[in-house]
């Protein structure tokens, strides 16, 4: 059934499907996820019909090549090469969009959107790149965009910030979103070995992604959490705001210093609020996590997310933040929302941003305490040079610990020197290190991790 209805300047025809109708889908990419969503959508029909009230069908599905052998059997005339063709079609209500990528990614979502089509997506680089943008236009559109596979694989985190959190301040949310830099990490922890044996246990057994840049370098995990303040503070980010970085540097030994202290390592998301300057604080990085803290606790593939609200206190969501059947779980939870408010006019559960841009706090302007591992050489006087240019900067020392290292290319003895430091500004370390690293007992570029003491703010 059609209703015209007045959307801001524009008049839209919203159709409404009655029970008893069958709700078209048009999906968009058949790899790992696409194959579990398209089974799990034939498997548990009765149980979504049942649960969204409305039967559905699917009507088309766009793949890059039709000829490709696939484990899941498809009727004849489903595919299609082009997803414009879904696009274009008039019959199909929803598109699953599973590509990946944020080129085509793009244009296909700005299409469905454009064509009144509700869009599901999982896709959480083109959401971090092009949020603003489509969350707008969805806006504009009075067409829903649901989002929640992007983060966390099976985690509902999404609706939980959308929905069941939403009368919260957020205060911050810290967590672990990248599975394989976790199942490094525990590797390396656990097992005692190199990163890059760590790394290449992860591609054996089929965790790591065939390019894994994005999952090590950090960047991953800064999409899935600009995604996460977006929604947690309902406004556009940009993704340049946030500092990244990755898990390379993490040596054996850091581990071994780390549980000396009472730590352990995760690349932690972090997100703040700060009220009084009215910024966010938003960073990727290694971080030393202590080992009674829950996120600690958390191992190999699974992710974790903290959430603290100001009325609801600590809350943590936990569960497997990758892989075909948890990803599947989560675009199905957005698929039968999105057939149940087919039926319905005028609202939408997609995001919607409500807050004006809000300003993020500079890197160098963020304060934690850091554990900093230098090579030097092993000579007199080192540790008292190093302590002097920290003095310089008013940087406090808590604790320094040490271990014999190999030698150098020219056969000199050096040694791993470890400083645990006070709180301060990252531009106040930078500008320390600086000084430090032009030493001649300074053997390479410090190794920098922030501490997290999860304390009440
Ligand atoms: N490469 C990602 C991870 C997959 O390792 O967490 C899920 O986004």
């Amino acid at each position: 059934m059609e209703f015209g209805l007045i959307c801001g300047q524009e008049k839209r025809i919203i159709r409404v499907h009655m029970i008893g109708e069958t709700l078209q889908i048009g999906l968009v990419g058949l790899g790992t996820v696409g194959s579990g969503v398209y089974e799990a959508l034939l498997r548990n029909r009765s149980l979504l019909e049942a649960r969204a009230q409305i039967s559905y069908a699917v009507r088309k599905i766009a793949v890059r090549d039709k000829s490709k052998a696939r484990d899941v059997v498809i009727e004849e005339g489903e595919l299609t090469d082009d997803w414009r063709d879904l696009v274009n079609d008039e019959k199909i209500d929803i598109i699953i969009e599973l590509i990946g990528g944020t080129t085509e990614a793009l244009k296909l979502v700005r299409g469905a959107l454009e064509a009144g089509k509700p869009v599901v997506t999982g896709n959480k680089a083109l959401l971090a790149e092009y949020g603003a943008e489509l969350f707008r236009l969805s806006q504009s559109k009075g067409v829903p965009l649901y989002i929640e596979a992007s983060c966390g694989g099976g985690i509902p985190i999404v609706q939980s910030l959308q929905n069941s959190l939403i009368c919260n301040r957020v205060d911050s949310i810290v967590g672990i979103i990248n599975g394989t830099s976790n199942y490094v990490l525990t590797s390396m922890e656990k097992s005692h070995i190199s990163f890059e044996a760590a790394l290449d246990q992860a591609a054996k057994k089929g965790y790591a992604e065939a390019d894994s840049t994005l999952d090590i370098n950090g960047w991953d995990a800064a999409h899935k959490g600009l995604i996460l303040a977006m929604l947690a503070y309902g406004t556009p980010l940009d993704l340049n705001a946030i500092s990244v970085s990755g898990i390379e540097d993490v040596q054996p030994a850091d581990f071994e210093f780390a549980h000396r202290l009472g730590y352990t390592i995760k690349l932690l998301v972090v997100i703040k609020r700060h009220e009084e300057e009215g910024t966010l604080e938003l960073r990727v990085q290694p971080s030393f996590v202590p080992l009674d803290h829950l996120l600690a606790k958390v191992d190999g593939v699974f992710n974790a997310i903290a959430v603290r609200g100001d009325i609801v206190g600590e809350t943590i969501f936990y569960g497997r933040g990758a892989g075909k059947n948890p990803t599947s779980s989560a675009v199905l939870g957005d698929v039968v929302l999105a057939m149940r408010e087919c039926r319905l006019l005028n609202y939408h559960s997609g995001f919607h941003p409500y807050a004006k841009e809000t300003a993020v706090l500079p890197a160098r302007e963020t304060v934690t305490p850091y554990y900093v591992r230098f090579r030097v050489r092993d000579q007199h006087g080192v540790i008292a040079d190093i302590a002097a240019a920290f003095a310089r900067f008013s940087i406090g020392i808590s604790a320094t610990s040490s271990q014999e290292g190999e030698t150098t290319q020219t056969g000199e003895p050096w040694t791993h020197l470890v400083f645990i430091l006070h709180a301060c500004k990252l531009g106040q370390l930078g500008s320390a290190l600086e000084q430090i690293e032009k030493l001649d007992s300074v053997v390479s570029e410090p190794v920098v991790f922030r501490i997290e003491t999860f304390r009440e703010s």
